[in-house]
């Protein structure tokens, strides 16, 4: 069985401040870690070792996941000094990976699909590289591929500002969805102490000499690049896990979270372990709540994720907003973002009772972790 090595080491900079104090992988999409919901799908696909190429805050991550038995999987570290770009980073995992083909992933994308077609597929068509692709309406800020549309071989492989849309705007295409499955024989593609990308220099290369495919991936597919992908994120994978429950269900609500008969669930939501959700308030719909949160009485909440372990006091309204773990919120607090101006709080932020935050003008209102929030803003 192939083994894994997912990317874990930019700096997350579009996600900042959610990213000052918590690895961009280790942010929670429906309260799972995004690179754990990966690692947990390698495993459903029989991947049993997995290597985690880390840099930015690799002491956090390697804190979280240790050695992987909690997962009941083998997770070993690269030891990468400098950002050593994605193709870098993996030549640093060279001797785990050199003896059989293994899946490659970005360690930031949402998915939820069967690795094990793609391995099917890939095996099957006797490729040098497989990657697994999405067509998207606009590709602009994607790898793009260029493949012949009867058999899947890639021509060219674009990155980024490399792809030029026709006139007249962005029309779909099958982009890079960060997730691969290599032959071994790409480590030749790449030189050792450099940094190197694997998007930039090493596949266009390898697609013009070699046969490289793509592999439409199934089901729902979003990279977390930015704040408002990480809310559709989680509320697109919130109703694929829904979706495919067993029994009918119209929200994901833990079994020891205490909600009082007297609130609203206006489905879909997801609750999380422990959380309190007092009297009178009106939660939803898509509204993804942490473990161990607080909801005080007759508060509103919708559109909007709550990481663990926050408190929101009486009298709150929050819509449109990614709220970190360990944040306060004070009685009577209005925050609110409007569509895809999100209000964005960072751990440990603490807004004081009667605060109103409506965000019209900027992209984000934002607030770095630690800070109080003593003044409204409208
Ligand atoms: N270890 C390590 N070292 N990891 C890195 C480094 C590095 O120097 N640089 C980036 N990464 C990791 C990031 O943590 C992320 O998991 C992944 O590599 C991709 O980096 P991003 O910065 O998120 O790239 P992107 O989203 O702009 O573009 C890439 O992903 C798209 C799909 O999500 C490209 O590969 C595109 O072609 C692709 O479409
Ligand atoms: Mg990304």
């Amino acid at each position: 069985m192939p083994k894994a090595v997912i990317l874990s080491g930019g700096w997350g900079t579009r996600l900042r401040p959610l990213t000052c104090s918590i690895p961009k992988t280790l942010i929670p999409i429906c309260n799972k870690p995004v690179m754990e919901r990966q690692i947990l799908l390698l495993k459903a696909a029989g991947v049993n070792e997995i290597v985690l190429a880390v840099s930015v805050m690799a002491d956090v991550i390697k804190e979280y996941f240790k050695d992987g038995q909690k997962l009941g999987i083998k997770i070993s570290y690269t030891d990468e000094i400098f950002p050593a770009g994605t193709a870098g980073a993996i030549k640093l995992a060279e001797s785990f990976l050199k003896d059989e083909n293994f899946f490659m992933l970005n360690g930031d994308v949402i998915l939820n699909f069967d690795f094990s077609k793609m391995l099917q597929f890939h095996n099957k068509s006797k490729a040098f590289g497989t990657i697994a692709s999405k067509i998207v309406e606009d590709p602009s800020r994607y790898g793009v591929i260029i493949a012949n549309p009867t058999t899947n071989k890639i021509e060219k492989f674009l990155e980024k500002e490399e792809y030029k849309p026709p006139a007249g705007g962005p029309v779909p295409m099958p982009i890079n969805s960060g997730v691969y499955l290599l032959e071994p024989e790409v480590f030749s593609y790449i030189p050792s102490n450099k940094k190197v990308s694997i998007e930039r220099e090493v596949f266009p290369k390898i697609a013009e000499e070699h046969e490289v495919y793509h592999f439409p991936i199934e089901g729902i597919w979003k990279d977390i690049g930015k704040p408002y992908e990480l809310l559709q994120g989680n509320i697109s994978l919130m109703k694929d896990l829904i979706q495919n429950l067993n029994e009918v269900h119209n929200s994901l609500i833990d079994y020891s979270a205490q909600i009082s008969p007297t609130s609203k669930i206006i489905h879909p939501c997801v609750i999380g372990e422990q959380t309190v959700i007092r009297q009178n308030c009106i939660i939803g719909p898509n509204a993804i709540i942490g473990d161990n949160v607080f909801i005080d009485n007759n508060t509103v909440l919708k559109n909007s994720v709550i990481y663990n372990e926050t408190y929101i006091s009486k009298h709150v309204e929050i819509e449109n907003a990614i709220i970190s773990d360990n944040c306060t919120i004070g009685d009577n607090a209005h925050l609110k973002g409007i569509e895809d101006k999100l209000i964005l709080l960072s751990s440990h932020v603490k807004v004081m009772k009667n605060i109103e935050i409506v965000n019209i003008n900027k992209d984000y209102f934002s607030v770095c972790h630690h800070e109080i929030v003593s003044e409204s803003v409208k």
